[in-house]
This record gives structure tokens, sequence and C-alpha cells, in this order.
């Protein structure tokens, strides 16, 4: 691509739906807008092999050739999200598994086991003669990896490959099955094993009972089945890649991972591709105010799975639905989400999708044009969109975000929470959201890493209920700390080693020393609240409440009720040149706002107001930021440092005014 569209703006494109004389005409409605990349293919193997060994690339040379002579860009994806029938027929083994041990059969998509050496053979061959055919095409410019993986349940499967697989697997890890009893501890309720072959799948079990949320699985075995379960599809992933680079493909691969979706370590998926993507449908989160919130949360997410700018590979374009629609986009609100997703991170947004489809389940999900294939109001807001974010495109490219904040997400204690959330309704993510929400309304701009992370590159680390951690990542913790750092740990941290069991130490057991207190006693709230004193008055705990020895850390906060009344619940403990603070308790975005505040008073540009959105990026010495007003409403907010608008390049020093869904990109002097 030449240096005037090095921002890619594209839609995703199913050609396979439209007659083929129409494709002139969408092509050059895509070529008005200003796109330069279309995305093609995840889902056509049934029309590229129609029968088994019988390739038909006709239809897709043709539409790669009509794009390219327009100087439109493809990604090409895999198929292999959806296996064709004769294969199906062929191999029944491929089906995936449920836990409640019915075959997952035909009839949607992704009806595959990542697990089956069947269905990587056929993998293999379709990859290989699209590889083979694509790799030196000039049009081709990325690739996507089949489709969502994961997507509709479908990580954790229980069939017999995943059986022997997940053997392997355990044997690869532990060795020998007595150092698997004993660190499962297997001797709880009798359930030794005497071989890895004879290791179960963790599928119901007499005592569960879901209704109660009783779940009676050990949580080694549970733990140690998810990572597998994540590993298969990561391996699978790697697997599609070393097919494409063994076959010639040179391009960035990616593909596309979903919002709220845990059952992959997406940091492990990242790894294996040159760069990450994911699809984006903002107001399927909700049409209230906490939904741009949930949105920028993702962004920072996907952002730092891989520490890099990353790619839209599907942005709500219209409204969205299988058998009910959402909320239509106001106008304006498309604009926004494209702003707020390039604030982010995003130097790559292809819009789903070109036009809703007339027939198939996705018949509501709309696009950029609607059914009759006419451009309106959504075309034009996109393509306006596309203009002048290619007049900014170089700050855009050339800054990257910066955060002051991170907080530590790990995929060891999403699974061992998910399984026993400690309290009735806990929920690691909520709780992570929520801290990342709090940061936000205090200004404060956060990635989101594991703990690989170089955490001297922040001010602040925040660790919510990372229970599962280890000698190791507590001794690197504690070094952060004495160079300066402040650490945020909440209640559930410290608690259990890498095989989930309990340590026995007094918690907050690795952090023990870091921290300065001691938990003695604790209170799993259920729908209970708890006021709170000090410095966060008019707040509630919930969920948890920890009671605190103090020792000789400073108590920031107390608790307002129960036997524990008066006794603290925030904690600061000096520690070298840096701070370690605890909450015990889980609260509201608002109260967290306030506590990151206390640490970092100070750190708004803006007067704070709930609708407005602040992401800052720097290069080198010079600072940035994109405001969004995520409200239908028009505001006028007090500038605390002052900044050019680069759109208008108008300085405001005391004050801005902002129409319904504004966004600007601003320097600061
Ligand atoms: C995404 C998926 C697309 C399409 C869309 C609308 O999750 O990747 O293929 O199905 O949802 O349902």
């Amino acid at each position: 691509m030449n240096e005037e569209t090095r921002m890619v703006f594209g839609v995703d494109y199913y050609p396979e739906h439209w007659p083929e004389d129409r494709w002139s005409t969408d092509v050059r409605l895509m070529k008005e807008a200003g796109f330069n990349m279309v995305r093609l293919a995840e889902f056509t193997w049934s029309l590229l092999e129609p029968e088994e060994g019988c390739h038909d690339f006709r239809w897709l040379d043709k539409i790669i050739g009509m794009l390219h002579e327009n100087g439109l860009g493809v990604m090409l994806c895999t198929p292999t999200a959806a296996p064709p029938e004769w294969l199906m027929h062929k191999h029944p083994e491929i089906y995936p598994t449920g836990l409640d041990g019915r075959v997952r059969g035909f009839g949607s998509r992704r009806h595959y086991c990542s697990n089956s050496a069947v269905f990587r053979e056929y993998t293999e061959k379709i990859i290989q003669a699209m590889a083979t055919r694509y790799r030196n095409h000039p049009a081709v410019m990325a690739w996507q990896l089949d489709n969502e993986f994961g997507c509709h349940d479908t990580v954790r499967c229980y069939c017999e490959d995943c059986a022997k697989g997940f053997g392997k697997w355990l044997e690869a890890k532990y060795g020998d099955i007595g150092v698997l009893n004993q660190q499962w501890g297997t001797v709880f309720w009798g359930q030794q094993y005497p071989s890895f072959d004879r290791v179960i799948l963790p599928k119901p079990t007499i005592c569960d009972a879901p209704k109660y949320g009783l779940f009676a699985h050990n949580p080694g075995l549970i733990l140690d089945f998810f990572r597998f379960s994540s590993d298969s599809m990561v391996e699978y992933s790697d697997f599609q890649v070393r097919i494409l680079r063994e076959n010639g493909v040179t391009l960035p691969i990616t593909h596309n991972f979903m919002a709220g979706f845990y059952d992959i370590d997406y940091f492990k998926l990242a790894e294996g591709l040159d760069f990450v993507s994911w699809d984006c449908y903002p107001h399927l989160t909700g049409a209230n105010l906490d939904s741009y919130h949930e949105i920028a949360y993702q962004h920072d997410k996907i952002r730092g799975y891989k520490n890099m700018k990353f790619w839209i590979t599907e942005m709500a374009s219209g409204p969205l639905g299988w058998n009910i629609m959402s909320r239509t986009p106001n106008p304006g609100q498309l604009r926004l989400w494209t702003y707020q997703a390039v604030a982010h991170g995003a130097d790559g947004i292809l819009y789903f999708r070109w036009r809703p489809c007339l027939f198939g389940t996705e018949q509501y999900w709309h696009g950029v044009l609607d059914h009759d294939g006419i451009p309106r109001r959504r075309y034009q807001e996109l393509k306006q969109t596309r203009e002048e974010l290619q007049k900014l495109q170089d700050v855009i490219l050339q800054t990257d975000n910066d955060s002051q904040a991170c907080i530590i997400h790990s995929f060891d204690n999403e699974w061992s929470h998910g399984y026993q959330p400690h309290s009735p309704g806990f929920s690691y993510n909520n709780l992570l959201f929520s801290m990342h929400y709090g940061l936000q309304k205090a200004g404060i701009n956060c990635d989101v890493r594991d703990m690989q992370a170089d955490l001297s590159a922040y001010r602040l680390v925040v660790f919510p209920a990372y229970n599962i951690s280890s000698p190791e990542e507590a001794q690197k913790i504690r070094e952060y700390v004495e160079n300066g750092g402040t650490v945020v740990f909440t209640f559930r941290s410290g608690g259990r080693d890498s095989c989930n069991k309990i340590t026995g130490e007094t918690l907050p057991g690795y952090f023990r020393d870091l921290l300065g207190i001691d938990v003695i006693d604790y209170d799993a709230l259920a729908d209970a609240r708890v006021p709170l004193d000090g410095l966060l008055p008019h707040s509630e705990a919930s969920f948890w409440c920890d009671v605190i020895d103090p020792r000789a850390s400073q108590v920031l906060s107390t608790y307002g009720s129960e036997y524990y009344a008066g006794s603290p619940c925030v904690t600061l403990n000096p520690y070298g040149k840096g701070r370690a603070v605890y909450i015990g308790f889980q609260t509201d975005p608002k109260t967290y706002a306030n506590l990151f505040s206390h640490l970092y008073p100070d750190a708004s540009f803006l007067e704070p107001c709930d609708a407005i959105e602040t992401v800052r990026r720097k290069k080198g010495d010079e600072s940035f930021a994109f405001l969004l007003n995520h409200s239908n409403n028009s505001l006028s907010l007090q500038v605390f440092c002052p900044f050019t608008d680069l759109a208008t390049g108008k300085t405001h020093r005391k004050e801005i005014d902002l129409v319904p869904y504004d966004a600007r990109i601003v320097r600061f002097l």
C-alpha cells in the first residue's frame, strides 16, 4: 500500500452471497467510500472444495482480481470455521462432544474438535491449496486464521480424542502419576488414578447441582482440563500458521479474538500470531453509558495480549441480531466507535458487514449498506470518518498509548475463580472491569497485561483477586515496589499455588510481607452490603470482606458495620521506595476512582464527566489525547492542561465545547 493509505479501512464482504453481476457495483461503492481492504472467504470451504480433492478457486480469483484492479487489498481467511457437509458425513468423528455427552452436529458452524487428527489432515490440505494459490497474489495483504476460535462454546470438548489428548498432556506435564495424585490431592474422596490414561474428563458428577452453583470436581483437575483445552486450541492455531508458512505465505497472520471470552488463554494464542485483531460490537453490550467503559476495557485487553497495536476485524456498522435486533446506531455513533477503537490502538478497522444477507442465520445483522444494497447514512458516515482519520493518520500511526497503570490479568485465576467464585455472584472479570472503569474515571489510562509485563513501565500495577501465584512472581512484584512502584492488591490474593491448591500460609500468602498485613477472618457477603468509613464514606463493600490485622501498615479506610465495624479494610504499606495497597472487599467503579485519585491526584486534564472518555497517546516528548463524548448531549468542559485540536487547529486553554457523540484528537502544548 502507498503512503497515503497506510491506515487500514475496510469491510467484511461475502461475494458468495450475491450474484456476480452485483460485484462491480459493490467494489465501486467500496472504492468511493475510500475503503482499502476487504476480508474474504472465512466460511467458504464448501465452495472452494465442493467435493473432496476438487478445488474451485474461480469465483475467489475473480473477486480478488476485481478488488485488486480497483486498488483494494484483501485479507484472506482460512475457511476452517465451516467444515463442509461431505467431510462431516465421511468423518463424523470430527464433531465435538458437549459436556452433556451429546455430539454437537451439523447445521451451524465451528462443528469440529481441534484435537481431531482427521480434521487436522483436512485442515492441512485446504490451507495448503489456498496458500499455494494466493501466496504471491499482489492484492493479498494479510491472512486471518479460521473465525473466532472457541466461539459457541467450542474450546472444551468431551470426545474420545480429547480424553486421549488430556492423558498425554498430563503425562507430559507431571511425568509420574504419583506426582499428579499428590499435586491434585486425589486422596480427597479417594480419587487416586493408577495411570494417565485413566484420568477422567470433568463431565457431570453425582454431586453437581448447577441450580445451587455446586460443582464437585477436584480443583486441580478442573484447572488442568481448562489449560489443556486452551492449549489444544492454541496448538491448532499454531498448526495453521505453520501450514501457511511452510507453503510460502510470508504476510502477517492474525486471528479475530472475541470480547468477554476467556476459554482460551489469549496471551498464548497471541504469541503465535503476527498481530491480534478483535470483533467489536459496542451496542451488543447494552445502551447505557457503562457500555463504553466495557468496550474501552476490551480494547485495552486486546492491545495487551501482544502489547502492540491491533486491528478490528469486525466493527459494528448497523443494527445487529440473529432472531431479534439491537437498537440502531445513532448518527455519529459509528464515527465515535471508530475513533474510540483508534484511540485505544487500532490502526486497521474492517466493518462488519458490507451488506446484510437476504438468507441464512444472520439476516438481521446489518452492515454498511441495507438489504436493498443502497448506500445511506451509515455509508456516508463511515466515508466521512475515513476521510477525517486519514488526514490525521501520521499522528495515529506514530503515537503509542500512554498508560500510567497496568492491570494484571491471569487466565489461571480466571479459570480457578470461574469454578469456585468464593462468594455467590462473584466474577473475576467484573472485578477487573470495575477497577479498569475506576482507573478511567480517575483519568488514569491503563494497559491490561499478564505477569510477563515489564512492571517498571508503570506507576501503578493492579492485581485484582490475584490468587494463584508463585514465590517467583512475588519476588518480581517486590522488586518493582522496592524500586518505587505502587501496587494495589485485593481480597482473594496470594492464597493458591499453580496446581490450584491452597498454600496454607496466612493470607495474603505470597504477598503478606509486601502488603504488611494479615487477613485474620473473612466474610463472603452474597447479596449483603457493608458500608465503608474513613477515606471512602458513602461507599459499600460487596461480595467479600476481609478482616485485617494491619500490623504496621497505614489504615486508609474501615468497615462501618458487622462484627468487624471499625476494623481496617484498605491499608497502605510503604515498602522500599514504593507503596503496597490492599483492598479487602469489592466495590463500585466510582469508589475505585476515589481510591485511585487518592493515590494519584491530578491525573485528569479535563473536568471529569461520566460521558467523556479520554485516552492519552505519546510520541517521544509529545503528548496527545483523544476526547470522546459518548453521550447524546452537548457538553462544555473545563480544560486543566491546554491543548490544540488537530482537526480545527484551535487552541483550548480554559474550556472546550463538545457536540453529541463528538470525537477529537488534541496535542498538548
Ligand atoms: C461474529 C462472527 C461473524 C458473524 C457476526 C455476527 O462473532 O465472527 O462471523 O457471525 O458475529 O453474528
